[in-house]
């Protein structure tokens, strides 16, 4: 959802479904849905202060010093042995600190919750359901909003304990209407091929600390909205949901990873409401056209907390914008590639710190979009303090970015600081993006 300020987006709705919410409201619970979201964020704005990095440059230095770790130089001996060659299946390719951590493993059905060591950048201190019991997805159906079947997706994510959810076997699970997660819980598909497809999008508002793993979310379409319930004590009424694939509003702690999306209504993944310590790792991005908008909205500064790590994505075919729409907060883009875009990759507005390293960005056979950066809706005079910064990146195929802000401006290239590294590894890095088919007793 994009829009200059959020608030007309509530009186937009309200008149184009105004006989639709009358019929809905009046057979509907009385409980007052605005008021009961605006306490929630009250709470949930706590936990993302809290959860807000006051030295993001120095979580940019971890990171890059965890991707060194992980991939030896490729002039070393054993660095060659391993990336060489075609004996995958011997040998554990897994090539980025987050995969390396579990995936050469070949018990990690045994240790699922080992995950939550492996994550880095702002959302490392995610831990999703670790705290709780398995709870396993036997049943793909969505059909009771309110009161949802033991045994389905909707009435794992909507308990108030942590719960690591697991799926009993391949499905492909068709939501109603949105999806409303509860705090600490980790989705993880690993061991199935879960699709998340054909119905209403993943809504993660007003919480934290939250894991989606290995599922693919695609040809997610917009709902009308209704009762639904979003927690054990309380359900209300929804306004219609846009179609995102996952919409991140006002929470904290959230990791996404080896997650394939495709064919949304409107964003794939939306970050907004002054959400912040996010990781989107490992992920494939298809065939979509506004892909990743971080802050919606102009006048809401308190995007300015919002943290981002996106690493090691693969942005693919038929990608067209937003890989991500940048407004306030302070994103770190590394190690990312980036195959094809038709309009721009990077892009964004007020002020944002957007720090780009070891990335490949391959520009299209387009002239006229070989640059990968946009600003929107602002006069050179002010974008040039912007910190915009690539470093390490590899361009291709004309592919040029156009850097801002001062120098002394940018802390993060303090002398103790290690390169990222460079985008001529980004291959590598990034591939094994997106749902994995990781089967039992074997390294995924
Ligand atoms: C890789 O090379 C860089 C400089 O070329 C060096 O600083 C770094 O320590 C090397 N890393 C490993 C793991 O050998
Ligand atoms: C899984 O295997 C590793 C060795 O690869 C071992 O150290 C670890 O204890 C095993 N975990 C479980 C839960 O069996
Ligand atoms: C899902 O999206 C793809 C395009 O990415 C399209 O070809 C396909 O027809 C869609 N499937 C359905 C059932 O809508």
């Amino acid at each position: 959802m994009e829009c200059p300020n959020c608030s007309n987006v509530l009186s937009f709705l309200i008149c184009s479904f105004l006989p639709f919410l009358l019929i809905e409201v009046a057979s509907a619970d009385p409980t007052n849905y605005e008021e009961y979201w605006k306490q929630r964020e009250v709470i949930s704005r706590a936990h993302n202060l809290a959860a807000y990095d006051p030295d993001p440059e120095v979580a940019t230095d971890h990171f890059n010093r965890a991707v060194h770790q992980a991939l030896p130089n490729s002039s070393t001996r054993r660095a060659l042995g391993e990336w060489r060659g075609h004996a995958w299946a011997s040998k554990c390719t897994a090539t980025n600190p987050i995969d390396r951590c579990w995936r050469c493993r070949k018990n990690w059905t045994r240790e699922r919750k080992r995950l939550v060591k492996c994550v880095k950048g702002f959302g490392h201190r995610t831990t999703g359901g670790a705290a709780g019991r398995y709870y396993v997805v036997t049943d793909p159906s969505d059909n009771n909003l309110v009161e949802p079947k033991p045994g389905t997706l909707r009435h794992a994510v909507v308990q108030d304990e942590p719960l690591w959810i697991v799926f009993a076997r391949s499905m492909v699970i068709t939501l109603r209407e949105e999806l409303i997660i509860n705090s600490h819980k980790t989705i993880d598909g690993r061991g199935a091929s879960v699709h998340i497809a054909y119905g209403a999008q993943i809504t993660i508002q007003n919480v934290h600390n939250i894991i989606i793993h290995n599922v693919k979310i695609h040809n997610i379409t917009n709902s009308w909205g209704g009762m639904i319930r979003d927690s054990l004590s309380h359900f209300g009424l929804r306004t219609a949901s846009d179609g995102d694939g996952i919409s991140i509003l006002s929470s904290s702690n959230i990791w996404i990873d080896h997650v394939s999306m495709w064919n949304c209504k409107d964003g794939l993944i939306d970050v907004i409401q002054g959400s912040t310590a996010i990781t989107i790792s490992n992920s494939h991005f298809t065939r979509h056209d506004h892909v990743m908008l971080f802050g919606a909205s102009n006048s809401y500064e308190d995007d300015k907390i919002m943290q981002i790590t996106v690493a090691f994505n693969h942005f693919g075919k038929g990608l067209v914008q937003r890989m991500p729409r940048c407004r306030f907060g302070f994103f770190h883009v590394v190690n990312n590639d980036y195959t094809h875009w038709e309009m721009y990759a990077i892009g964004g507005n007020m002020n944002p710190t957007i720090i780009s390293q070891g990335n490949r960005y391959i520009a299209p056979p387009n002239i006229f979009a070989k640059e990968v950066t946009k600003r929107e809706y602002t006069l050179e005079s002010e974008w040039q303090n912007w910190v915009w910064k690539s470093e390490g990146d590899l361009m291709n195929n004309g592919a040029f970015f156009i850097q801002s802000g001062k120098r002394n401006k940018m802390r993060h290239d303090r002398k103790n600081f290690i390169k990222a590294k460079p985008g001529t590894y980004v291959r590598r890095l990034t591939r094994f993006a997106g749902a994995l088919n990781c089967k039992r007793n074997q390294k995924c």
